[in-house]
This record gives structure tokens, C-alpha cells and sequence, in this order.
């Protein structure tokens, strides 16, 4: 059973292993404080609705496991504490189970214990281009009676593979055949790598309403692969991938790049999300909401409690920052950032910094 084991590689290497890279350059985007706000901070909203439901607070666990018993644990734990503060979660790549339905119940978990929370199905984009289409997109949204299906792109972490999906010709063609016929919500989702302007523009001109940058500056799975080459003795591979580590466009950038592409789709932000200073930071810049996954993971692997405990500072953190900010709810403190430096000159020579001002404001899905 290739697919758990590799799975199960990659939760022991993330949870153990040093495996973050780069900077989100989240540390060039300023949120200018109101010093009169003009509000009563017991009555500023942090709720957000999404794909028809209510969030408390616009911040989700972004999907990373199932598969096995150990990941099954975890959905458990996550699922429970995103249900009782009223967030939202995404499952891991569902692919293990399509192949082997004794496993789905590692992932249907999650929706048992969090019956009314928002909960994301997930499968990666290389499995459309093998012969995966609407019949198992249905049925991976059953399994876990999801409320949209996340297809992410990992094309930096294939090719670190020995193993690798390293084919992704085609895909928009084939995105384009079932997009109009999956009766959920899709998202397109990236790994750790962002979400780039071009690629955003061509989804969305076919019909994609939904993005999650996971931009680069935190998990980086170039560098968990690295870890998996070096235990299985592959040193040319493990070398590259240790140049490589930090690839990938930043976090802050890839929320510009994503919201100047597509002013109207909500935007995820996502990609080493470690505060609440990070989520009101991304927010501002023009993000619907924020994802996180490996503090997720390692707070969930201590327990309910942990998790529960950065959660709720994460939610009371987006609270204060819309107090700060004179922000009665998320869409006035969306837009209100400043860039600067390295992170301004990157969108201006991008091209995308002047539809990014106009992008940054407008209303996407969430109120
Ligand atoms: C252990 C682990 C497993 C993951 N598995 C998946 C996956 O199956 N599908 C997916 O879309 N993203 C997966 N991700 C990526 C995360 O959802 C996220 O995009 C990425 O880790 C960056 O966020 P972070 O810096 O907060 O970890 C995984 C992340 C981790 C840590």
C-alpha cells in the first residue's frame, strides 16, 4: 500500500523533523493602527460565511492527513475543536481511500465529530490526469459529506519524489471538462510553493471561484522530501532538494499575485500562518481568510487542548486587529495594508501591484 506509507513518512517527518523554509515576507506588510476606532470591541465581527456556512472566525486547518490510524487520531482531534469554536477544517488527500475503502473511515472521522463545521474533501491535481474524474471527485465529497473539494498542486514536492506525479500537462483542459459538473465548490489549493498571477487568472476564466495560496515561508515540502530522500540513501536527490528548500513564492506575495488575478473569488491565505499577527496581516492584504496546517498538526498531536488554546488566540487575535483597525467586520479590514520593500518591488515588477490596489478591497464571497 504505497500511498499510507508515504503518508505515514511524511506526518512522522513533519512532526519531528525541521522541515519550514524561507520567509512569507508577511514581515513587509503593515496594518496601520487607528488610535481612535470608533468601536466597542465587544461588538466587532470576526464571522465569515463560507461555501454556506457560518465561521466564527475566518481562519480554517488547511487538509493534511488520513489514511492510517494515527491520522485518523488526529482528524479526530481537529475535527472536535473546529467544531466547538466553529471554524473549519480540510481533510488530507483522500486518494488512499478511492484506492483502498477500507481506509475511509480515517477520513470520515472528521465529519462525525464535527457534524456542523465546514469541512473540505481534498485530492491532488496529478490524479485527474490519471484517469480520476467527476465519479471519484463525488465520491470522495460523500465520504465525508464535504461542503467543497480542495484539488491541490504540488508539482515542487512530485518532483522531489523518486516516485512523483511529475506529469501536469493538460490539467487546465481537464479542470475545464468537470469544473461545471462538480456539484460542490472546488478550490484550488497549492502545497507550500503559492499560487502565482497566471495561474490563478487561468483558472478562474474557467469558472474556479476559489483559491488557497499556501504560499512559500512555512511548510515546505521540498525539504520533508529531502528528509525521505536521505533515509532511502538518495544523496543527488537529497542534495538538490537542500538547495531547493525555500522555493516557492511568499506567502504575502502569492495573496497579491491571487487576489489581483481574481478580485472576485475568495482567497485563502495559507503557507506559515503561525500567529494571529500573520492572519491579520494577510486579511489586510486582501485574503477572505487564513489556513494553517503544521502548527495545526503539532498542537493537535499534543492534544484537544493545545489545539483549542492556539485557535482561540488565533480568533481572538483577528478580533483585536478589527478593533485596532476601525474595523467593525473582515471586509473593512480587507485592503487596508501597506507593502513595503522587497515585498512592494516584487508586485511592481510583477506588474500586478496596480490591480492589486483596485483587487484589493472589492467584495469577494465572504461578507
Ligand atoms: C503532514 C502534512 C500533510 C499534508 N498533506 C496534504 C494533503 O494531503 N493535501 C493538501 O492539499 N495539502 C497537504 N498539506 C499541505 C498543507 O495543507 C499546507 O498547504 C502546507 O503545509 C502549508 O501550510 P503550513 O505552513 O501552515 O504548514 C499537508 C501538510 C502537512 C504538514
Amino acid at each position: 500500500m504505497e500511498t499510507p506509507n508515504r503518508k505515514l513518512d511524511h506526518l512522522r517527518i513533519t512532526l519531528v523533523e525541521d522541515v519550514e523554509a524561507g520567509s512569507t515576507w508577511l514581515e513587509f506588510v503593515m496594518v496601520p493602527h487607528k488610535a481612535v476606532p470608533e468601536l466597542n470591541l465587544e461588538k466587532v465581527s470576526t464571522e465569515v460565511e463560507v461555501f454556506g456556512k457560518k465561521l466564527k472566525a475566518p481562519i480554517i486547518v488547511t487538509g493534511m492527513t488520513g489514511g492510517n490510524e494515527h491520522a485518523a487520531k488526529i482528524n479526530a482531534v481537529i475535527a472536535e475543536v473546529v467544531e466547538e469554536l466553529g471554524l473549519g477544517m480540510g481533510v488530507g488527500s483522500q486518494r488512499a481511500a478511492v484506492e483502498h475503502p477500507e481506509l475511509a473511515w480515517t477520513f470520515r472521522i472528521a465529519r462525525e465529530r464535527a457534524p456542523n463545521a465546514l469541512i473540505i474533501a481534498n485530492l491532488g491535481a496529478p490524479q485527474l490526469l490519471k484517469g480520476y474524474g467527476i465519479e471519484e471527485i463525488e465520491k470522495v465529497i460523500e465520504m465525508i459529506d464535504a461542503d467543497a473539494i480542495a484539488i491541490h498542486l504540488n508539482a515542487a514536492q512530485e518532483a522531489f519524489q523518486p516516485e512523483g506525479d511529475v506529469d501536469y500537462e493538460g490539467l487546465v483542459a481537464r479542470l475545464q471538462e468537470i469544473v461545471d459538473k462538480v456539484k460542490k465548490p472546488i478550490i484550488i489549493k497549492e502545497t507550500g510553493a503559492g499560487l502565482d498571477y497566471d495561474s490563478v487568472k487561468v483558472l478562474r476564466d474557467i469558472g474556479i471561484k476559489a483559491f488557497d495560496v499556501s504560499g512559500s515561508g512555512g511548510t515546505s515540502w521540498v525539504r520533508v522530501e529531502m528528509y525521505r530522500a536521505r533515509e532511502k540513501g538518495d544523496e543527488v536527490l537529497a542534495e538538490v532538494a537542500e538547495w531547493m528548500s525555500s522555493w516557492g513564492i511568499p506567502t504575502a506575495a502569492s495573496v497579491m499575485e491571487a487576489r489581483a488575478a481574481a478580485p472576485d473569488s475568495l482567497i485563502i491565505a495559507s503557507g506559515g500562518i503561525r500567529n494571529g499577527m500573520h492572519a491579520v496581516k494577510s486579511i489586510a492584504l486582501g485574503a477572505d481568510m487564513v489556513g494553517v496546517a503544521l502548527p495545526a498538526l503539532k498542537a493537535a498531536y499534543r492534544g484537544k487542548e493545545e489545539l483549542k488554546k492556539f485557535l482561540r488566540a488565533m480568533m481572538l487575535s483577528v478580533k483585536i486587529g478589527l478593533f485596532l483597525t476601525g474595523s467593525p467586520s473582515l471586509r473593512y479590514l480587507k485592503g487596508k495594508a501597506v507593502v513595503m520593500g522587497p515585498l512592494k518591488e516584487w508586485a511592481v515588477q510583477r506588474g500586478v501591484y496596480e490591480e492589486w490596489l483596485k483587487a484589493r478591497r472589492q467584495k469577494s464571497l465572504s461578507p
